[in-house]
């Protein structure tokens, strides 16, 4: 297959992979977003945000921020002087955003659909990245373009298997979990997915390695947390 042939390929492909993810996402905003600020969950996402080190005044960007579950707690670090915007590519999950937005009356918070992977952004004093890395096609370059928007902080909150001695036990769950709930194109398909990850290391698990080496090899001052028995944890660093 020649260059050309397999750019043709690549970009099918790739087009293919957002428009499920629109889909999917598209389909369960309401559900998605109920379990995105379930009660348990703020503990993590305030660690992310207090992962990023900000400021008052500060601008900081969210990577495929879906409903806007992080966005308070962005907005509360940045104060009423800086600004919060997050960018994915599901225009449901960017309605129900906007309405959170609205809802507080935020006027320096906003949200845009755009591709993570090639943000509209030229700067910002810090990054965040939560459940999301999983899901791009090469999640170490979208890392490292993440780093290259700034010299502050940039902080990757995601789930994955665990190594905790008890989490572990309940890894081929997680695995189940994170297959069926993997964009699909049917039922059959979340089916196939569910069982295929309850005996191997997951996709996410490759993809979330992958986004962290490149966050470790682009950063130093790291700082690690866990929670959940280990399936949930935030990664940070301060860009080189
Ligand atoms: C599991 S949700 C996480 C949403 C949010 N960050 C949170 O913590 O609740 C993953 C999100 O990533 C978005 N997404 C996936 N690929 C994307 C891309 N290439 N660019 C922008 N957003 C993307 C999806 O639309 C979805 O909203």
């Amino acid at each position: 297959m020649s260059d050309s042939e397999r750019r043709i390929e690549d970009s099918g492909e790739r087009d293919h992979d957002e428009r499920s993810v629109q889909q999917f996402y598209g389909r369960y905003a309401d559900l998605y977003d109920a379990i995105a600020t379930a009660p348990g969950v703020a503990t993590w996402r305030r660690a992310a945000a207090d992962a990023l080190d900000l400021e008052q005044g500060d601008t900081v960007v969210e990577m495929g921020c879906g409903t806007g579950a992080n966005l308070p707690f962005l907005r509360e670090r940045v104060g009423s002087e800086g600004r919060v915007l997050g960018i994915d590519l599901t225009r449901p999950l960017l309605v129900s955003a906007r309405s959170r937005i609205d809802r507080h009356g935020w006027s320096n918070v906003a949200v845009a659909q755009a591709d993570a992977t090639a943000p509209p952004v030229a700067q910002a004093d810090a990054v965040l990245g939560s459940f999301v890395v999983g899901m791009l096609p090469d999640p170490a370059g979208a890392v490292a373009d993440w780093c290259a928007l700034t010299d502050g902080r940039v902080a990757l909150l995601d789930g994955t298997s665990s190594s905790h001695p008890i989490g572990a036990l309940a890894n081929p769950l997680f695995g189940a979990f994170v297959g069926a709930g993997a964009p699909a194109d049917s039922l059959g398909d979340s089916l196939r997915q569910a069982l295929a990850s309850t005996v191997a290391r997951t996709d996410l698990d490759r993809s979330v390695a992958a986004a962290r080496e490149s966050l470790v090899e682009r950063t130093t001052d790291r700082r690690y947390e866990e929670f959940a028995l280990g399936f949930v944890s935030v990664l940070s660093g301060s860009v080189k």
